[in-house]
C-alpha cells in the first residue's frame, strides 16, 4: 500500500519561492493540505461554496460519496436505522459513543424535565400570522429563546452548554408541533412525558384536548427512522453555518436559529417541500420526459428536486432506507397504490437510466422520499423542513459543542479574491457622470 504523503511543495511558474506544506491524514477519506500558513506567503486557496476545502477537523460523522456511506462515529447509519432510538443516536452525536442503559435513562429523563416552553413563549407564535410558514415560526422561537434564558449566552461553561443543548434537543418537538397547531388554528398540545421523543411529537401534531389520541406505533417507528436518518451529515451547509455563527462566540440559541434559516433554502433542507411540490406539478408517469428534458436544459432553472448531492456519487444511503421505509409505511396504512409513491418510483428508475444524470453521477437523496413518507403519515408539506430541522438540532448540537471543545478553534474569517476597483480618488458630485 503506498506510503500516506506528509507533505507537498507548491511551486510556481514565476520567480515566487516555492512554498511546502504539511499533508494531514485523518481516520478515513481524503487527505488534506494544511494550509493555515500559506497566507503568510502572500498567497491564498480560492474555493467558492467549498467544493474543495475541509473547514475543520471532526470525530463525529463520516461519508464515504463515490461508495454511499454514512457512518456516525464509526456506526453505518444503516444499522442505526434498524437498532436504535432517536435519543440513543442523539446520544452518540452529542456524547461520543452509544449510551449505556443507565445513560439511556438518564438521557431521557434530562430530556423529559425540559420538554414545555415557558408560558410566556406562546406569546412569540401568536405574533404570527396563522398562514405563516412553520420555518419562519421556528427559526424566530428557537432564537427568542436566547431571551429566556440569558444564563445560557456564555458558550465556554461545559455545564451551561449541556444544559442548552438539552433544552434545545428537549423542546424542538414541542416548538415544530406548535408552529403547525398554530397555522391550523388549533390549540397547542403539551407534551406526554411519558411516551417517547417522535411519540410525543406525533401526539402533540394531531392530538386534540377534545378526545383521546393514541398515537400509532406503525408511524412512531417510521417517525423515529425519519429522525435518525436526518440527525447528522457532516459541514453541510446548515451545519457550516452553525459553526461559524458559533465561531463568534455568539449563543446556542442564536446558533442553531441560523441554522435553523439556512436549512430552509430549497437547495438544502428545502429540497423535501419542493420535492413534493414538484411531484405533485409533474402529476403523471405520462409528463415525466417533459421534467427530465427540463432538468437537463441549461436554460431552464428547473432542477430535480431530491436529485444530486455536492458529496454523494452514488446513491445516499439515507435514500434507500428511506425508500424501503416508504414501501413499509404505505402498505402497513393500506396506500401501496398511491400514485405519488409510484411516480416517484418510475422517476428515479427513468432519471437513473438517463446519460444526463449518469454522467454527472446524480442519485436520489434523503429528501426523494422523505416527503412521501411523511404525506403518508397526515404531515403537510409545509412541515417537512422543520421536521428536517427538528432532526438535525442534535447534529447541531453536536458540531457546535465539538468546535467550542476544539483547541484550534477561530473565528471564522474568510479572505476573498478582490475584483473589484483598483484605488481611485473621490468624485465631486458636480464632476460625475
Ligand atoms: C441536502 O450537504 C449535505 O449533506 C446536505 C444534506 C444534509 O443532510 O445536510 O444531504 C441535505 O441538502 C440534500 C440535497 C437536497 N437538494 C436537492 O435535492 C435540490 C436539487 N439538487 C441540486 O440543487 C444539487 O444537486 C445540490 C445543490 C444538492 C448539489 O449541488 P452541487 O454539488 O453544487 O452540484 P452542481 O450544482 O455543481 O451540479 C453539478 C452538475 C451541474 O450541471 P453541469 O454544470 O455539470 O452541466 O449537475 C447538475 C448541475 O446543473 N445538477 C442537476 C441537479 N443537481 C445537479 N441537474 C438537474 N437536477 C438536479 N437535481
Amino acid at each position: 500500500m503506498a506510503t500516506k504523503p506528509t507533505k507537498v511543495t507548491i511551486s510556481f511558474d514565476n520567480d515566487r519561492a516555492p512554498v511546502e506544506l504539511p499533508v494531514l491524514s485523518g481516520t478515513l477519506g481524503n487527505d488534506v493540505i494544511d494550509i493555515r500558513k500559506l497566507g503568510k506567503h502572500g498567497i491564498y486557496t480560492y474555493d467558492p461554496g467549498f467544493l474543495s476545502t475541509a473547514s475543520c477537523s471532526s470525530d463525529i460523522t463520516f461519508i464515504n460519496g463515490e461508495e454511499g456511506n454514512l457512518y456516525h462515529r464509526g456506526y453505518p447509519i444503516e444499522q442505526l436505522a434498524e437498532n436504535a432510538n432517536f435519543l440513543e443516536v442523539a446520544h452518540l452525536l452529542i456524547k461520543g459513543d452509544l449510551p449505556n442503559a443507565k445513560e439511556k435513562k438518564n438521557f431521557s429523563l434530562a430530556i423529559e424535565r425540559h420538554t414545555m416552553l415557558h408560558d410566556q413563549m406562546l406569546n412569540v407564535f401568536r405574533g404570527f400570522r396563522r398562514d405563516a410558514h412553520p420555518m419562519a415560526v421556528i427559526v424566530s422561537v428557537v432564537g427568542a429563546m436566547a431571551a429566556f434564558y440569558p444564563e445560557q449566552t456564555n458558550v465556554t461553561d461545559p455545564k451551561l452548554r449541556e444544559i442548552a443543548a438539552l433544552r434545545l434537543l428537549a423542546k424542538a418537538p414541542t416548538i415544530a408541533a406548535w408552529s403547525y397547531k398554530y397555522t391550523i388554528g388549533q390549540p397547542f398540545v403539551y407534551p406526554q412525558n411519558k411516551l417517547s421523543y417522535a411519540e410525543n411529537f406525533l401526539y402533540m401534531m394531531f392530538a386534540t384536548p377534545c378526545e383521546e389520541y393514541v398515537v400509532s406505533p406503525i408511524l412512531a417507528k417510521a417517525f423515529e427512522r425519519i429522525l435518525i436518518l436526518h440527525a447528522d451529515h457532516e459541514q453541510n451547509a446548515s451545519t457550516s453555518t452553525v459553526r461559524l455563527v458559533g465561531s463568534s462566540g455568539a449563543n446556542p440559541f442564536a446558533c442553531i436559529a441560523a441554522g435553523i434559516a439556512s436549512l430552509w433554502g430549497p437547495a438544502h433542507g428545502g429540497a423535501n417541500e419542493a420535492t413534493l411540490k414538484m411531484l405533485d406539478e409533474i402529476g403523471d408517469v405520462s409528463c415525466i420526459d417533459e421534467y427530465i428534458a427540463r432538468a437537463k436544459d441549461k436554460n431552464d432553472s428547473f432542477r430535480l428536486m431530491g436529485f444530486g448531492h455536492r458529496v454523494y456519487r452514488n446513491m445516499d444511503p439515507r435514500a434507500a432506507i428511506m425508500r424501503k421505509t416508504c414501501h413499509e409505511v404505505l402498505n402497513e396504512l393500506g396506500l401501496h397504490d398511491d400514485p405519488m409513491f409510484k411516480l416517484a418510483m418510475r422517476l428515479e428508475k427513468i432519471a437513473l437510466e438517463d446519460e444526463y444524470f449518469v454522467k454527472r453521477k446524480l442519485y436520489p437523496n434523503v429528501d426523494f422520499y422523505s416527503g412521501i413518507v411523511m404525506r403518508a403519515m397526515g404531515i403537510p408539506n409545509s412541515m417537512f423542513t422543520a421536521i428536517f430541522a427538528l432532526a438535525r438540532t442534535a447534529g447541531w448540537i453536536a458540531q457546535w459543542n465539538e468546535m467550542h471543545t476544539d483547541s484550534s478553534n477561530k473565528i471564522g474569517r474568510p479572505r476573498q479574491l478582490y475584483t473589484g476597483e483598483a484605488k481611485r480618488d473621490f468624485v465631486p458630485i458636480d464632476d460625475r457622470k
